[in-house]
């Protein structure tokens, strides 16, 4: 709105903020992601529990972050004891089918414009499932293949972000999005790759900038044009009527 260029917009920063929202949109583009269902009443239970393939399942808040807000309930009563609390306490929450071949690993992939400038395959500590560097995971730099690369850039172009931390789960089928981070951290990526994302992030804004301000000039050309040919249509030359004319008749 003040006409300061930002690459990472409201409206697709919102979209990946969502938990839910995000998975619905990269299930619509046919980018995989594990089952997820949103529980809204106890009576939901075991249809919700047969969609995600049964117990163990990840419960989590729609909006966490770091790991919090994730939980993993081994039995149905842990699970319904679990979901009545945190509707109790009025909050939104998705069960996620539980993707055990992950073994407590995830990979970041960092990805700025068209392209992943640095990933990480993250560990969780022992007797943790979250790899999350906030809970005590450790990271390692990976360099991913093609397939992940393509899904991690799918996903930020359909969240809209030009910078995003994509989190993918390494399954039998392949790469699993998780969520999309709009403001991922850098230390941790920086640190386990050596790579200076935040240079490509700068580099990325520059670019992002020129390319704004040429569409801005090349506009102001378009609708000088169009003036002007607005203006010769409205006042055919030689005719001694309009302001035009009345410069050239005193020029001469
Ligand atoms: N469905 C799943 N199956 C197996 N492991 C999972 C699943 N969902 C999450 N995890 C593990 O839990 C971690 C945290 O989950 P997720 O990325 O959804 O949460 P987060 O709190 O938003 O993290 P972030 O700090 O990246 O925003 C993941 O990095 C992964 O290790
Ligand atoms: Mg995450």
């Amino acid at each position: 709105m003040m006409g300061v260029p930002c690459l990472n917009g409201a409206v697709a920063i919102a979209r990946s903020r969502d938990k839910l929202r995000a998975l619905q949109l990269l299930t619509r583009k046919d980018i995989d992601v594990p089952v997820t269902v949103c529980a809204r009443s106890p009576k939901d239970m075991d249809m919700m529990l047969e969609l995600v393939g049964g117990t163990p399942v990840i419960v989590k808040l729609q909006q966490g972050t770091q790991g919090i807000g994730v939980m993993i309930a081994e039995t149905r009563q842990a699970v319904s004891s679990l979901l009545e609390t945190l509707w109790g306490m009025g909050q939104d929450i998705i069960v996620q089918q539980y993707i055990a071949e992950a073994k407590g690993r995830d990979v970041r992939a960092f990805v700025v414009g068209n392209r992943v400038v640095a990933a990480m395959r993250r560990s969780a500590k022992a007797g943790e499932f979250r790899s999350n560097l906030h809970r005590g995971g450790e990271g390692q730099r990976v360099h991913l293949n093609d397939e992940y690369k393509r899904a991690a850039v799918a996903a930020t172009k359909v969240m809209g972000l030009e910078v995003a931390g994509v989190d993918m789960l390494e399954s039998s089928t392949g790469p699993k999005i998780l969520e999309i981070n709009s403001s991922p951290g850098l230390e941790g990526i920086e640190r386990s790759t050596s790579v200076d994302v935040a240079d490509k992030i700068i580099a990325r804004a520059e670019r992002y900038v020129e390319r704004r301000g040429q569409r801005a000039t090349d506009a102001v050309i378009d609708a000088e044009r169009r003036a002007r040919r607005l203006q010769s249509s409205v006042t055919p030359s030689g005719s001694s009527r309009g302001p035009a004319a009345s410069d050239r008749s005193r020029s001469r």
